[in-house]
C-alpha cells in the first residue's frame, strides 16, 4: 500500500508547470513552481511545519500548548494543519485588509481568529504583530511563531523548495523570480540555488507601499515609501530578518492594479487559478523580460490558491470599486 501517515507528509514535491501564452514575448523557458498542491494550498505549509518542529526541538512549546501567529492567512493555515495533527491550539491575528475567505478558512480548521486594523504602524498596540505578541505573553504555554524573524522559515525553503527546483530543472535554472513578504521563500531558495550555481540570478517582486526595493538599492529604510496597498502577501513596512538582501540581485515593483489584472489573466489564459501574489510575480517577471535570453530557464514561484480571493480579485464588483476593471 502507498499512503501517507498524516496530511503533513503530503507537503512539498509540487510540480513545475510551463507558462505559455502570458510569456509569449519572453525568449526563455518560463516554469511555475506551483505551490497550491500543498495540503493547505500554499507554499507556507513548508515553513509552518519547519518552524513548529524547530520550536518543539528547542522546548519552546509543550504538548497541548497554543501556537500564536500574525499572518496574512497562509502561514496560519499551514500552522493550523500542523496544530491539528500534533495536538496544539492555534490563534491567528490578521490585518483587516486580508480577504474574508482567508479568515473563514482559518476558522474552518479550528483557529481562533483575531482581526486587527491594517492602517496602524507595526509598533502600534493594535497592529496584528503586537496583538499576536501580547497574546503569546499572556497565555500560559503559548509560543509566538514570528515568521518574519524566525529563521526556520528560510531554512524550510533551503531544505525543500530550493533542492526541488534544482532537481526538477536538472540544474538548468538560470533565474528565480518570487514575491517577497517575510523573505523566507526568496532567501532559502536563493541561498540554495546560488550555492549550487553562483550565476543563478535571484529577483524579488515588491509592491508600491513597501520598503524592500529602495532598501536593497540604497541601504535606506525610507518611511516615505510606506503607505497602504491592496496586494496581499508581498511587501512590508518592516525589514524581516528572513530577507537576506545579499543573495537578492534586484527587485521590481508591481502596481496593485497590474497584480490584480495579471492574477485574472493567469486563470483565464493559463488555467492557473491562483492568488494575488501570483499575478504580481508573473507581471514582475514580464517587466524583467530584457534580463532573459533564449536558453535561460526562469522559475517563478506561485504562493497560493485562487479560492482565497473569490470575494476580491475574482469578483467583478470589487475589481470595479478598486478601479481595476
Ligand atoms: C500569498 C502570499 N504570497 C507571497 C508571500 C511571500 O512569501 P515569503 O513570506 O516567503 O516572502 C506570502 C507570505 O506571506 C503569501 O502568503
Amino acid at each position: 500500500m502507498d499512503y501517507k501517515n498524516n496530511i503533513l507528509e503530503t507537503i512539498g514535491n509540487t510540480p513545475l508547470v510551463k507558462i505559455n501564452k502570458l510569456v509569449e514575448d519572453i525568449p526563455a523557458l518560463v516554469l511555475a513552481k506551483y505551490e497550491t498542491f500543498n495540503p493547505g494550498n500554499s507554499v507556507k505549509d513548508r515553513m509552518a511545519v519547519k518552524m513548529l518542529a524547530a520550536a518543539e526541538e528547542k522546548g519552546l512549546i509543550k504538548p497541548g500548548g497554543t501556537i500564536v501567529e500574525g499572518t496574512s492567512g497562509n502561514t496560519g493555515m499551514g500552522l493550523a494543519l500542523a496544530a491539528i495533527v500534533k495536538g496544539y491550539k492555534m490563534v491567528c491575528t490578521l490585518a483587516d485588509k486580508q480577504s474574508k475567505e482567508k479568515m473563514d478558512i482559518l476558522r474552518a480548521v479550528g483557529c481562533e481568529v483575531i482581526v486587527c486594523p491594517t492602517n496602524v504602524s507595526p509598533e502600534h498596540p493594535d497592529s496584528y504583530y503586537s496583538v499576536a505578541q501580547r497574546i503569546a505573553e499572556e497565555r500560559p504555554n503559548s509560543w509566538y511563531v514570528n515568521q518574519y524573524d524566525n529563521l526556520a522559515n528560510t531554512q524550510a525553503h533551503y531544505e525543500s523548495t530550493g533542492p526541488e527546483i534544482w532537481e526538477q530543472t536538472e540544474g538548468k535554472v538560470t533565474h528565480f523570480v518570487v514575491g517577497v513578504g517575510t523573505g523566507g521563500t526568496i532567501s532559502g531558495v536563493g541561498k540554495y540555488l546560488k550555492e549550487k550555481n553562483p550565476n543563478v540570478k535571484i529577483w524579488g517582486v515588491d509592491t508600491y507601499g513597501s520598503v524592500f526595493k529602495k532598501y536593497h538599492e540604497t541601504g535606506e529604510f525610507d518611511e516615505k515609501e510606506i503607505y497602504p496597498y491592496v496586494t496581499e502577501g508581498i511587501g512590508e513596512d518592516i525589514l524581516p530578518k528572513n530577507v537576506n538582501f545579499d543573495i537578492i540581485d534586484g527587485f521590481t515593483k508591481v502596481t496593485d492594479k497590474d497584480a490584480a489584472v495579471y492574477t485574472r489573466r493567469l486563470a483565464e489564459e493559463e488555467g492557473m487559478f491562483l492568488g494575488n501574489s501570483a499575478g504580481a510575480a508573473i507581471k514582475g517577471l514580464i517587466q524583467l523580460k530584457d534580463e532573459f535570453k533564449e536558453d535561460d530557464v526562469v522559475v517563478v514561484l506561485f504562493h497560493d490558491h485562487g479560492s482565497r480571493y473569490i470575494g476580491k480579485i475574482y469578483n467583478d464588483e470589487w475589481m470595479k470599486e478598486q478601479g481595476f476593471m
